[in-house]
């Protein structure tokens, strides 16, 4: 009998999840012994009566490597450690179901599963194994935020669509002698938004692990003017602050969904420019969910692909507990304990910063 593998991706959606998947099924049907199925909606597609679980064939996953999104659908509200559950009254409240999650999968006969998320499903992860299930993680996030992985799959692809979007809005910065602001996402990494700054070539750059000064930024702006050229470009991080100052964002109204939502400091920064007495017209961008849909870059198929097969030949080898990374040029794997253990920011002397000061580019520090 074939030994059965399930696979569920949750958080947020991102380029090359399909990928991920499709290559996994591959692996699998090439070895001969495995059969692999998905979960719908992350683990809810256990957890739901009647289950929802499809099973993947090898024809069920022909070309979805070049699609967007997941072919498993996700949501942020599956955390099994913070499960919504509706009480009598018909109020919501969050439940610890992960001891339930476990022996529901194992009852259901599946001897191992690839849990394909960003941070917060391998935290779900490593609680799972603590409980006794064979996993193993594949990182997932466009934010690239996990240490134990040089890079993530759909990075990549977000910044190359703010970087296509930042060149659109070079040329009408420069037509109407305006200030664009264009603000990215990556929670509390400012990986998009440098590498957007540096390969669409913005004058100033706003990221979360260098906190600015308004006047500083202010200054940038006027001297750029002062020399005649007429014009700015300023990419800013979703999650980047001010010296004096917090995020700009909201706590999610969503039971089981305790991420708060970062966004609006495009239009933030754009009141502080225009009260520091900044005389150019601002305008303002924020690009929003585009960086996470469509199809994912070549770079980011193959890296989603590469760890696929790594999943799967974890699997074989009853390598559980463990996360697939991409370290130093080759695949590899860590604990899921150490990948969860510490975020990846940039630090302030991160070469890619050196490189933008070298350029002239202003973080408003
Ligand atoms: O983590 C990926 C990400 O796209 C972040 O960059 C962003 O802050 C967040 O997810 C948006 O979440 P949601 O899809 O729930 O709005």
């Amino acid at each position: 009998m074939k030994k059965k593998i399930l696979l569920a991706t949750g958080g947020g959606d991102c380029p090359g999840l399909n990928a991920v998947i499709r290559a996994i099924v591959k692996a699998a049907r090439k070895h001969g012994k495995y059969e692999v199925y998905g979960s719908i909606e992350a683990f809810n597609g256990v957890l739901s009566q009647p289950t929802q679980i499809v099973k993947l064939t090898p024809s069920k996953v022909a070309g979805i490597h070049v699609k967007g999104g997941t072919i498993l659908k996700t949501t942020n509200k599956g955390n099994p450690l913070a499960y919504p559950v509706r009480l009598a009254d018909g109020n919501w409240t969050t439940q610890d179901i992960s001891q339930q999650l476990v022996h529901r999968i194992q009852a259901l006969g599946f001897d191992a599963v690839v849990n394909i998320g960003g941070d917060g499903s391998q935290k779900i992860s490593q609680a799972l194994f603590e409980k006794g299930l064979n996993i193993i993680g594949v990182p997932k996030t466009i934010d690239n935020d996990l240490s134990a992985t040089d890079l993530t799959f759909g990075f990549t692809t977000a910044v190359q669509i703010a970087t296509e979007s930042l060149d659109r809005l070079v040329t009408t910065a420069e037509s109407h002698h305006r200030v664009m602001v264009m603000e990215v996402m990556g929670r509390d990494a400012g990986w998009i938004a440098l590498h957007t700054a540096l390969a669409g070539g913005s004058e100033i750059c706003l990221i979360p692990e260098i906190p600015y000064e308004i006047n500083k930024v202010v200054k940038k702006i006027n001297k750029r003017y002062d020399k005649g050229k007429g014009f700015v470009n300023i990419v800013v991080a979703e999650g980047a602050k001010p010296k004096e100052g917090g995020v700009v964002g909201e706590k999610s109204k969503d039971v089981g969904d305790e991420h708060v939502k970062l966004g609006g400091i495009a239009n933030y920064l754009k009141m502080q420019i225009e009260e520091a007495g900044c005389q150019a017209q601002v305008r303002t961008t924020v690009l929003g969910h585009v960086q996470r849909g469509g199809t994912p870059a070549a770079f980011d198929r193959i890296l989603a692909t590469a760890m696929g097969v790594k999943a799967f030949d974890m699997i074989v080898q009853g390598d559980f507990g463990k996360m697939v990374t991409f370290k130093n040029n080759e695949i590899s794997s860590v604990s899921i304990a150490e990948a969860v253990s510490k975020y990846n920011f940039l630090s302030k002397d991160h070469y890619l910063v050196r490189t933008a000061r070298s350029l002239g580019i202003s973080f408003g520090d």
